[in-house]
Order: structure tokens, then sequence, then C-alpha cells
């Protein structure tokens, strides 16, 4: 069992915020670790929020302010919110300009909107983002999905969070010779290209780039739709609500219909080539709302087998699976933004005795080791960047719980 109470918990998880948060420009954000990364990310923020809710409601409007800020005005990429937010500066030799990049994260913030609002009911949080996050949507529609089914297309592994993830080790090039190294410079050289081609998906994928409809990163995007049909009816816009829910029911119906078998997977290049290698973001299908009761609950079997419910859950690569390498970044280690969003699915769907269980040894992970950036899946050890923020989010894991 636990050892530390919800005062504790809280305050521990304020000290760690605290210290990682910077204002700049009028705007407060807080940092993912200071030392490994000084700037604001895209689905940092929202996970950020969701733990400020508990402590800091107007820390939480802040960070989801400023991480809307740096949202494109103009051009091709209008509407897009970009993955990273340099406010002091020093994109320019990543992304060719200053102050952000020009490839976007996990949609997230209509979720964290409104989980913020269940705490703190303020209507003009969210007449203020919901603009943007229409924006943000529409974007999507018109620059990432080119065949209109609904699923959007990624340009760079960066965009769905998992960086060196084996799942595209071909669609980057790096199959069979992936190492830490390998995989940065193809990453690096990837961004490269991205800007070259515009951030065109269609040109990119005919020239042989990345090109993949990422299953998890669809389903967030359900849930934030969802999100933003909540969001469209608090704001009395009764109009748009059926829209934004149609819209996530489109894209619940792509993954039903094209990702799920023989368990969720990924889409590879224009033609839609299934990507079949194992890891925990299968389980995010939950999140999204994706699977019929009844499939969930094979899902959950696969949750929780020996491969995916190590000693210290979930490991994002199986333990049975050829690229699982516990001490290589995002190949086998535990994320608790990972968890989070595991968890959530599991409250969606009714499975509450799991999903204590995930919360608990999450807490634990923090509570013996603090708040790294992931864990080791077999042992618990802490690794990483530390304090990581994004870890905090084992406090709304909590308070769902209490
Ligand atoms: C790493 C992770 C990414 C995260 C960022 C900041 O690049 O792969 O998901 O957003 O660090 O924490």
């Amino acid at each position: 069992m636990l050892q530390m109470d919800w005062l504790e918990w809280q305050k521990r998880v304020g000290d760690v915020l605290a210290s990682n948060r910077v204002e700049s420009d009028g705007h407060r954000y807080t940092r993912p670790a200071p030392s490994t990364y000084e700037h604001q990310w895209l689905w940092d923020s929202c996970f950020h929020a969701l733990a400020y809710r508990w402590i800091d409601p107007a820390m939480a409007r802040d960070e989801l302010l400023s991480v809307v800020a740096h949202q494109v005005e103009t051009g091709d990429d209008a509407g897009m919110i970009p993955h990273m937010t340099y406010w002091q500066g020093g994109g320019e030799s990543l992304w060719g300009q200053a102050h952000r990049s020009v490839i976007t994260q996990p949609p997230l913030v209509g979720v964290a909107a409104r989980a913020v609002y269940e705490v703190t009911p303020d209507r003009e949080l969210l007449a203020t983002l919901y603009p943007r996050l229409v924006a943000f949507h529409e974007w999507f529609d018109r620059r990432r999905d080119p065949d209109g089914d609904g699923l959007v297309a990624l340009i760079h592994p960066w965009e769905a969070g998992w960086d060196a993830s084996p799942r595209w080790d071909e669609a980057m090039g790096v199959a069979g010779k992936f190492t830490h190294e390998v995989g940065r410079q193809a990453r690096v050289a990837l961004a490269a290209r991205v800007i070259e081609y515009a951030g065109n998906a269609v040109e990119l994928a005919r020239a042989g780039f990345f090109h993949v409809e990422v299953m998890d990163f669809n389903a967030i995007r359900a849930a934030d739709l969802e999100a933003l049909a909540f969001i469209a009816r608090e704001l009395n816009k009764s109009s748009e609500v059926t829209r934004w829910q149609t819209q996530a029911e489109k894209i619940q119906g792509a993954i039903r219909a094209k990702m799920l078998s023989p368990y969720p997977h990924d889409l590879q290049g224009l033609d839609e080539k299934p990507i079949l290698i194992e890891s925990a973001s299968e389980f995010v299908a939950l999140f999204g709302g994706c699977v019929t009761q009844d499939e969930s609950r094979d899902l959950v079997a696969r949750l929780q087998s020996p491969k995916f419910w190590t000693t210290f859950p979930v490991t994002t690569t199986p333990l049975d699976a050829n690229a699982f390498a516990p001490d290589t970044y995002w190949r086998g280690h535990v994320w608790l933004s990972v968890n989070w969003l595991i968890y959530a699915g599991l409250r969606r769907y009714d499975f509450v005795d799991v999903a204590r269980e995930l919360a608990e040894s999450s807490l634990r992970l923090v509570e013996q080791e603090n708040f790294y950036e992931y864990y080791h899946p077999l042992t618990g050890k802490g690794l990483g960047a530390h304090p990581q923020s994004w870890s905090a989010i084992v406090l709304d894991l909590l308070a769902c719980e209490r």
C-alpha cells in the first residue's frame, strides 16, 4: 500500500511542477525537465494541466493558454498547434525558425480543458480555447487526411510522442540497424525533409518518407473531438455539438474497420500497409472509445498478460518482442503519460479494478524513485530526465481513485 496521503502527494507534485515552471513574455508554462527539455511541448503541457487542476487551477489554465499561443495563423498550416514552443528562441537549427517547430503532437488540449473545467468551471477558458481547437482539428482534416477516411497521418515520429518506438523502424529506414544514435540521426534528418517538403504529407509519402496513420494518435484525436463536443455544449453552440460528435464517431469507425485486427496497430504509407509491431499503444484504443465492450475484454486480457503487465506495468514494448530493450528510450520503458491514457481507457470501459492496480503501481514508482521521465518495467528504477514534470500525472490517477 502507498505510504503518502493526498496532502503529501499534492505538495510533492506542486513542488516538482513549481521547480520546472517558467514565466516568459507574459505566459507561464512548465518545462518537461529543466536540463534536458527546457522548451514547451504540446502533450506534456496537457498532462501538466491535468495534474495542476488538483492543486493550482490558475496554472492549469495558463499551461493550456501558453501551449496554444504559437498556433500557426497563416499559410497552409494555419491552425496547427506546434509540438514545441521555444519561448526564448532556439528553434532555428532544427526548424528554420526561432519560436516553434513545424510539426504537431497528440491532440489532448480539448481533453485537458474539459478535465480542468470539471474541477474549476471557467467558461471563459473554454471560450478562449474553443476557436483554437476548431482551427486545430480543421487543420488535421485539411492537411493530414488525404484519403478522407477520418484517420490522420503523421509525418514524423516526434508527432506521435513515441520518438524511437520499434513501430517506426521500417518507416524510418532503420529496421535491423537501430541503435539509439542511428534512430536519433534519422529523426533529425527527417526534420530537414519535412521543411524541404513544407510539411506536405502526400508529397513526403510519395518521396518515400515517413507517412504513418498512427492508431493511438487517432484514438486520442477521437477523444479530443468528444471533448470539443462537450465544450461546444457548455458554450451553448448546440448546432456544433453534433459536428464534433459525428467526427469522433467517424474516426472510431475507421479505427474499427482498418486498425483493430489482429490487434490494434498503425498503417504505413498511402497504401496503408499494417505495421504489425506490438506495443502498449494498442491499449489507447480504449481511451478513444474505439472497441466494443466484448473487444475491450480481449484487449484487457492482452494488457494483463505477462508480456505487457510487467513487475511495474505497462512496458511500452512487450517482454517477448525482439525489440524489447528496457535500457533504450521508447523500446521497453514504462512511461506514466502512457499509463495515464491506458488508465483513463480502463475506466471508460469500466475495468475499475485493473485501473486501480495500474494507478497504485504508477504511484509506487514515483513514491520510490521520484519524478523521472520513464521507469524500468522490471526493477522500477527511475530513468531518463529528472525531475520530469509529466510524471506528476500520478496525482490525477490518485484523485480519480479517491
Ligand atoms: C521526448 C518524448 C516526447 C515528449 C518530450 C518532452 O521527446 O519522446 O513524447 O513530449 O520528450 O517530454
